[in-house]
């Protein structure tokens, strides 16, 4: 099945609060445990994460590692709206500030210690951006770790992926899941994409029926 583009930013209002309120707990939990288990010498520094949403991920880190903070970067209003109210809330805001802006026009923000993304290059139309940005955003010697969602070899696969995951979901969250499996690369567009930026010392790994992960550290 060909990639199917789907809209880059999640910037209406009710599907950003519809994702807000959406449980990705085991996921987004899972993503940090990730982290830590591939890279537990990492306990300090800046951490840069990129199409943030509405947050979870940076308070989850924030939480898991006392001594970082974190820079979250979307360029959804309302995502970066209720992220920045859920930081407050849990009274994180010194150590957790987010940007509004698309991550390939990123400036004036110094290199990070580390790198994070979950679920943002399925909505991105020319991913070697992303990669590119990537690499340039960290310090040589610097952790990444990248998650989402690889596409299934039919839209009647990535029906029954929805159903599987989301049969009780709100119909936006259903319909955005759906669209992101279509938009979604497959592991060999990634190994692609790697090689293509020379990016091969990282490492690709599928962990379940639908995400894939890359992780290493980027010299
Ligand atoms: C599926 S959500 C994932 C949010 C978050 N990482 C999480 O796992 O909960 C993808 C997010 O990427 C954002 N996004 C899409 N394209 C972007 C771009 N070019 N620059 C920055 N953010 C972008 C969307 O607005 C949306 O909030």
């Amino acid at each position: 099945m060909e990639r199917i583009l789907e809209p880059e930013v999640m910037d209406d209002p009710e599907q950003a609060l519809v994702y807000a309120q959406a449980d990705f707990e085991q996921e987004n939990q899972g993503f940090v445990d990730r982290f830590r288990e591939y890279f537990p010498e990492f306990t300090e520094g800046h951490i840069l994460d990129l199409g943030c949403g509405p947050g979870d991920i940076p308070l989850r880190f924030a939480r898991a590692l006392p001594s970082c903070r974190i820079t979250g970067v979307d360029a959804s209003e309302p995502m970066v709206r209720l992220a920045e109210e859920a930081v407050q809330e849990a009274g994180l805001s010194s150590r957790i500030t987010f940007r509004c802006e698309r991550f390939q026009d990123l400036a004036g923000v110094s290199t990070v210690d580390a790198a994070i993304s979950n679920s943002l290059l399925h909505h991105v139309p020319n991913p070697l951006q992303f990669w590119h940005k990537l690499r340039l955003a960290v310090k040589p010697g610097s952790p990444v770790l990248v998650m989402d969602l690889f596409r299934p070899a039919s839209p009647e696969e990535a029906q029954a992926i929805v159903d599987r995951y989301a049969s009780g979901a709100p119909d936006i969250l259903r319909r955005d899941f759906y669209n992101s499996l279509l938009a979604a690369f497959t592991e060999d567009e990634i190994g692609s994409q790697l090689a293509r930026m020379n990016l091969t010392r990282l490492l690709i790994d599928v962990i379940d029926d639908r995400h894939w992960v890359v992780s290493g550290i980027i010299h």
